[in-house]
C-alpha cells in the first residue's frame, strides 16, 4: 500500500501549538464505521460519547474519514448487567438484532473501512453482523479497532475472518475500558497515532 505521509494537526497538539509529522500507511478518505452501547441502551445518553466512539473520533480525525454510527433497533435494557446476559445469549443463539433505519451505515463507496466495535463475550456484537451482512464488503480493506474489559481482540479477529474470507482484514488497536475512559484526548490521539502507523 501506498505510505502516505501524514500531518497530525490533532486538537491536543494544536492546543499545544506543536506540530507533528507522523508516516503511516493509513488510508485516508475512508469510512469509519462503529458500534457504541451508550448510544444503544435504555437510559443511555445519545449525546455522551462511548469509549469505541472515543476512539472512532479519534480515527475519523487523524485519517481524514467519515464517521458513520451502527445502532440497534431495539435498545438493550438500562442496566449494564442484564444488557451483558442479552449480549451473551445473542453470542450463543448467533442471533441478528435488526440495525436502526439511522443506524445502518452504507459503504459502498469505500474501499477501506475502520470497523470498529467494543468485545462481547470475546467477539463482536452481534447487530455488528446484521449491519456487514447487509453490505458488500468483498475485496474491501477492514482495519479492525476495539474496546475492551481485559480481552483485547478476544476472537473477533478470526471471527471476522471467518464471516468475511473475501475482504482484507487488518487489526488496528484494541485498548483498555479504563485507558479509554481516563486517557486525556492527547494521550488517546497518540495511541491511536502510534496504532495507525503500524499499519502495513
Ligand atoms: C454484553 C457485553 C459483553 C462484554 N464482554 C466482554 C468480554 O468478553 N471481554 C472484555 O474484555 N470486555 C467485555 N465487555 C466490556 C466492553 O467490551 C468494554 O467495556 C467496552 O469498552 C465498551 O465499549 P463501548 O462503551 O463502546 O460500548 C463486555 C461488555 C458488554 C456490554
Amino acid at each position: 500500500m501506498k505510505a502516505f505521509t501524514k500531518t497530525i494537526l490533532g486538537c491536543a497538539l494544536c492546543a499545544l501549538g506543536a506540530f507533528t509529522s507522523v508516516s503511516f500507511a493509513a488510508p485516508n478518505n475512508a469510512a469509519v464505521v462503529y458500534f457504541t452501547l451508550l448510544h444503544n441502551r435504555e437510559a443511555g445518553d445519545p449525546n455522551g460519547v462511548g469509549n469505541t466512539q472515543r476512539v472512532a473520533q479519534a480515527i475519523a480525525q487523524q485519517t481524514n474519514s467519515q464517521l458513520m454510527e451502527i445502532k440497534v433497533a431495539k435498545l438493550y435494557p438500562p442496566t449494564y448487567d442484564e444488557t451483558v446476559d442479552i449480549g451473551r445469549d445473542e453470542l450463543d443463539a448467533n442471533t441478528r438484532p435488526a440495525v436502526a433505519a439511522d443506524g445502518n451505515p452504507d459503504v459502498s463507496g469505500y474501499q477501506d473501512v475502520y470497523l470498529g466495535f467494543p468485545n462481547w463475550w470475546g467477539s463482536y456484537p452481534r447487530v455488528v453482523a446484521t449491519w456487514f451482512e447487509g453490505q458488500k464488503l468483498a475485496g474491501k480493506n477492514l482495519y479492525v479497532f476495539m474496546t475492551h474489559g481485559g480481552s483485547r481482540f478476544g476472537d473477533a479477529i478470526s471471527d471476522l475472518e471467518e464471516a468475511l474470507p473475501n475482504s482484507k482484514i487488518e487489526r488496528v488497536i484494541a485498548l483498555n475500558d479504563r485507558n479509554c475512559r481516563n486517557m486525556s484526548d492527547e494521550e488517546l490521539a497518540q495511541e491511536v497515532a502510534d496504532a495507525l502507523a503500524e499499519l502495513e
